[in-house]
């Protein structure tokens, strides 16, 4: 496998280089894109937020009932109790919860399915799970698990999404929210060789390949938007951000020797997930992004995405690789 890391010291590349850059994130100063408003109500809207039984995703999800959202909530653990909370604390009770692994490739048809005959169609949907194991493992498929989860069902249940006509577009463009990372930026170019294929890898390394598939899910996000909105006509706005430093329970598989400090470190200096969900809902509700093809933000600024990532060769390149790695994947017994 090529060293996707080669020639640099980078930013991301172990948790604890990757925790400072975090916090000298949250002090470099940008200016806003704009203001989430209390005004900025989802009444009448169908939102899937998936990830939701924890951290960023929940309070996004929370946020997002109280703004007046019908909420589907698409998660692997904390069913029916999340989604009760929800409505407790909200008011709100058009609350439903979906059971989904994006690591299995059955489930996340299994979803799509659920959506298109039952919880849809979907005004806006936040994806948003995402995992940082402390080793490889493999899926049901047998990928490797973080490929799977952070960049590879993104792929899938998207598609599947516009195939089953799950994505409502009227009377506005769907919005599609990405939760990716900075880290994109990290990687010095893609593996292409390596697409797809299960290594072994250990905590050492597992901060490396998240800013990996950061990368992936950034290319995928901005090709996406060039694949539906190619004649000039918004179909769909796509968003991708990178949410800052968040005090979740995304080190939840860090070794149990640096927890203590890391759960110190988060809850001084990350943002608590309310506060991190502020940009997320922004390009989800504001009429500000109404009719966007594309954007990408870091906390509340625009920014450019990384290079690598933007340019249409690569994105074409992923697109064309996660499309033969998904009819290999089906055509297996
Ligand atoms: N925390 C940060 O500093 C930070 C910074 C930049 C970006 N992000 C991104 O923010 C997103 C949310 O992460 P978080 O920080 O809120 O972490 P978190 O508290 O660990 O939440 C992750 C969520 O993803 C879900 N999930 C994990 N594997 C799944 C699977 N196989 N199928 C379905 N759901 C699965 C988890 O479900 P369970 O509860 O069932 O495990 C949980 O709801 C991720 O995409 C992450 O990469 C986080």
């Amino acid at each position: 496998m090529t060293n996707i890391n080669d020639h640099k010291t980078k930013k991301y590349n172990n948790p604890f280089t990757a925790t400072l850059t975090g916090i000298r994130d949250l002090f470099r100063k940008l200016p806003p894109a704009g203001t989430l408003k209390p005004e900025n109500r989802l009444d009448g809207k169908t939102v899937l937020v998936d990830g939701s039984s924890s951290g960023l995703g929940f309070a996004v999800a929370l946020d997002v009932a109280r703004r007046g959202a019908r909420l589907v909530m698409a998660c692997r653990s904390g069913i029916p109790g999340k989604g009760e909370l929800i409505k407790k604390l909200s008011g709100n009770p058009r609350v439903t919860m979906l059971p989904v692994d994006f690591s299995d490739l059955e489930s996340i048809e299994k979803l799509a399915r659920q959506i298109r005959d039952e919880a849809g169609p979907i005004d806006i949907y936040i994806s948003n799970a995402g995992i940082v194991p402390k080793k490889s493992r493999k899926t049901p498929q047998g990928l490797e698990e973080m490929f799977m989860v952070n960049y590879f069902s993104k792929f899938v249940f998207i598609n599947l999404m516009i195939e089953y006509g799950c994505f409502a577009c009227k009377p506005e463009p769907s919005r599609i929210v990405l939760v990716s990372s900075e880290s994109h930026r990290n990687p010095d170019k893609f593996d292409w060789d390596g697409f797809g294929i299960y290594r072994d890898y250990s905590i050492g390394k597992s901060i490396e390949l998240y800013g990996y598939y950061k990368l992936l899910l950034t290319t995928f996000s901005v090709e996406l938007s060039r694949r539906i909105n190619a004649d000039e006509a918004v179909r769909g706005s796509v968003f991708a951000l990178c949410p800052g430093p968040v005090n979740s329970n995304i080190a939840r598989e860090a070794p149990l020797i640096f927890q203590p400090l890391l759960k110190l470190v988060f809850s001084i200096f990350f943002r608590s997930p309310a506060r991190a969900a502020i940009p997320v809902v922004y390009l989800a509700a504001s009429p500000d992004q109404k009719g966007k093809p594309y954007d990408y933000f870091f906390l509340m600024s625009r920014k450019e995405i990384d290079e690598k990532a933007s340019n249409p060769g690569n994105g074409k390149k992923l697109w064309d690789l996660s499309q033969a790695l998904l009819e290999k994947l089906r055509q297996k017994p």
